[in-house]
């Protein structure tokens, strides 16, 4: 079969090679599914590039998220049939509840997705919704579950007449922003691009700041709440940006801790959230129930998730350097 690989000491985008694979068999606990479509999450370019927090231990194919058709079953396997649709979840395997020690991630240090066959035990799928095509389906294994975290599992669900300020314009902003305004709450973006903004409006947000024309972006979002400050954060920047987000969080709101964007260097002082009675959350994804949640939502609202790009397989490579200009708003997608 034929799949892509990144080389164990990849440090660059050209470390991300064609290869034929032998094609895998499904051991007894197993589903094998057809893998029609994959994204791209910030992670992936960072472990290809040879930033993310750990190293390679194989030459190992890339990303998380995947949709498919089942095409085989181990003699075990209750919950999927050949047929059935599937969706891959990045942790192999978080059930529920707390997570168990030794979970996995797809595309490090797991094999991920970018391949014509990809077999998991079957409690590492979850059943692709109806609603959603195999591209748009292949956009949920990573940053849906991150959002969704942040949004509704993180201390207080949000609820409506909230407002939720999103960091960026990438994967987990935008689905923030759409499950947010399904939950009826009011969302704010920041941005380094006023375009993006205008698009996020058009998604539903009802505001944007320029970070790079405010680089004080947390008065312009006080401002805009009237003073009072936002009910909940998706800090997507970091530790670079989280002295800024303690700023702008209302009373009794929290921060959902996500990303790095921002860079590894801050000042944040967690004293600025005690008057508050403000909380901080770390999010780290979700489990497969976390994930099987924002399904039914996105089935329930008619949410699509929002799509920059498309890429064919053959084109992979192109997928990951316009990840690198930052041009995208969303999701990058490959076809396989
Ligand atoms: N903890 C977890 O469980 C978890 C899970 C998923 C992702 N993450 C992390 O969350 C972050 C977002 O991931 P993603 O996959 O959504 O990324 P992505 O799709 O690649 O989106 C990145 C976007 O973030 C914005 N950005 C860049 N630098 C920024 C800064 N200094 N301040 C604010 N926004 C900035 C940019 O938007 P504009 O062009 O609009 O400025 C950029 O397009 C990454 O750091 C990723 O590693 C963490």
């Amino acid at each position: 079969m034929k799949v892509y690989e990144m080389s164990q000491k990849s440090s660059i985008l050209d470390d991300l090679h064609r290869r034929e694979r032998p094609e895998p068999k499904p051991g007894p606990y197993e589903v094998m599914v057809r893998i029609r479509a994959t994204s791209l999450n910030y992670r992936d370019h960072a472990i290809l590039t040879g930033k993310y927090r750990y190293n390679l231990d194989h030459d190992t194919i890339p990303l998380s998220d995947g949709a498919g058709e089942v095409v085989a079953v181990g003699e075990n396997v209750t919950r999927f049939k050949p047929g059935d649709r599937a969706v891959s979840t990045f942790f192999q395997v978080w059930i529920d509840g707390a997570p168990p020690k030794n979970r996995s991630a797809l595309g490090a240090p797991l094999d991920g997705t970018l391949a014509e066959l990809v077999c998991l035990h079957e409690d590492g799928w979850v059943h692709m919704p109806a609603s959603l095509s195999f591209e748009e389906a292949a956009t949920l294994s990573c940053a849906a579950p991150t959002a969704w975290s942040a949004l509704m599992n993180a201390g207080t669900r949000i609820k409506p007449g909230d407002t939720v300020l999103c960091l960026g314009t990438g994967g987990v902003s935008m689905f923030a922003l759409q499950f947010a305004r399904a939950a009826g709450a009011k969302v704010i973006v920041t941005s380094s691009s006023d375009a993006k903004i205008e698009r996020a409006r058009a998604l539903g947000a009802s505001a944007g700041v320029n970070y790079k024309t405010h680089p004080d972006w947390e008065k312009e979002v006080l401002a805009l709440t009237g003073g009072r400050g936002v009910d909940c954060v998706v800090e997507n920047g970091g530790v670079g940006t989280l002295s800024r987000s303690f700023q702008c969080v209302c009373w009794g709101g929290k921060i959902g801790l996500i990303g790095v964007l921002a860079g590894p260097q801050g000042d944040a002082n967690p004293h600025d959230l005690m008057f508050k009675s403000a909380s901080l959350h770390g999010i780290g994804v979700g489990s497969r129930a976390t994930t099987e949640q924002l399904i039914q939502a996105i089935e329930v609202n008619g949410i699509k998730p929002v799509i920059d790009r498309v890429f064919p397989f053959d084109q992979a490579p192109e997928a990951f350097r316009y990840q690198a200009s930052a041009a995208y708003l969303g999701k990058i997608v490959i076809t396989v």
